[in-house]
């Protein structure tokens, strides 16, 4: 059977490959920001996931405006970077987890959660650079990962509430995992963030931290926002959150936050990392 270790919300910020790429986690400007991991690094030291189910949203490496699918799911034994534009290395390869993939896909088709499967499927960013973060040095040897993409670009959205059953229905299908797994969930993206328009540089301090607060107590709250009454608190980039909320929903009703880290800004974003670490229910989570 699987386990489920816990979740890691980050953001993936794309300059964030840049000053990793040229060694500049130590500099002012970031270190705030990089020593948010770790603690991370010694927690996956001592949890030792093997398997990592991150929920991201493609940002035009694999899926374009013209093509985009509400939620995809990679069942490839290997997943590719290329060049984004950024200004960031091509990552390396990630290995797959196909049966644990394909398992998972029945599992959601079986609760009537209509998605792309994708046998061949680019990650992009938002794959890497939390890997990365996590991983430094792209030590990842050994962790196979499935990613779930969730439409966070083309409107209309997903809910939230949407995207917390989802992050549900895997969970209880890694909890149906004939075999053994120690499995580690990530969602990426935000926290509160704009990059174009009239809000451009929009950051919501106050939102954030309700939303992190309320993400391991009282994720049904959360629920209830609509997409675009979480757009106004959180700026048009700031709904990637949609993928914590999949990470989430995946975990345990109970859940200890045993890190938080939140600086502002990186680049124009605000980024946080938390660490939710999975305790025993009290009885088995209905459907
Ligand atoms: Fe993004």
């Amino acid at each position: 059977m699987a386990t489920i270790i816990g979740g890691i919300g980050t953001t993936h910020v794309p300059s964030i490959g840049k000053a990793i790429a040229e060694k500049r986690n130590n500099e002012p400007y970031w270190k705030p920001f990089f020593r948010g991991f770790d603690y991370v690094h010694y927690w996956l030291a001592r949890e030792k996931p093997d398997t990592v189910v991150v929920f991201y949203n493609d940002h035009g490496l694999n899926f374009f405006l013209d093509k985009l699918p509400t939620f995809a799911v990679g069942a490839a034994s290997e997943y590719r970077n290329e060049d984004e534009g950024w200004g960031i290395p091509v990552s390396r390869s990630i290995a797959g987890d196909p049966a644990l993939s394909w398992h998972l896909i029945n599992a959601l088709v079986a609760d009537e959660f209509d998605i792309t499967i994708c046998q061949e499927m680019l990650i992009d960013h938002a794959v890497t650079i939390p890997m990365a973060l996590m991983w430094p040095g792209q030590k990842w040897q050994g962790i196979k990962i499935v990613p779930v993409s969730i439409n966070t670009v083309q409107h209309p959205l997903p809910s939230l509430k949407r995207c917390f059953n989802l992050g549900r229905s895997i969970g209880r299908a890694l909890a149906s995992y004939p075999e053994n797994r120690r499995v580690l969930v990530v969602g990426t993206g935000g926290l509160s963030h704009q990059l174009d328009g009239k809000r451009a540089g929009f950051i919501n301090r106050e939102f954030d931290r309700f939303c992190m607060d309320k993400l391991a107590r009282e994720p049904d709250l959360l629920t209830r926002y609509s997409v675009h009454d979480f757009i106004e608190e959180a700026g048009a980039q700031g709904i990637e959150f949609l993928n914590w909320m999949a990470m989430r929903g995946a975990l345990n009703v109970h859940v200890a936050e045993v890190h938080r880290n939140y600086h502002v800004p990186i680049s124009n974003t605000a980024a946080a990392t938390v660490v939710l670490e999975n305790r025993p229910d009290p009885q088995i989570r209905a459907a």
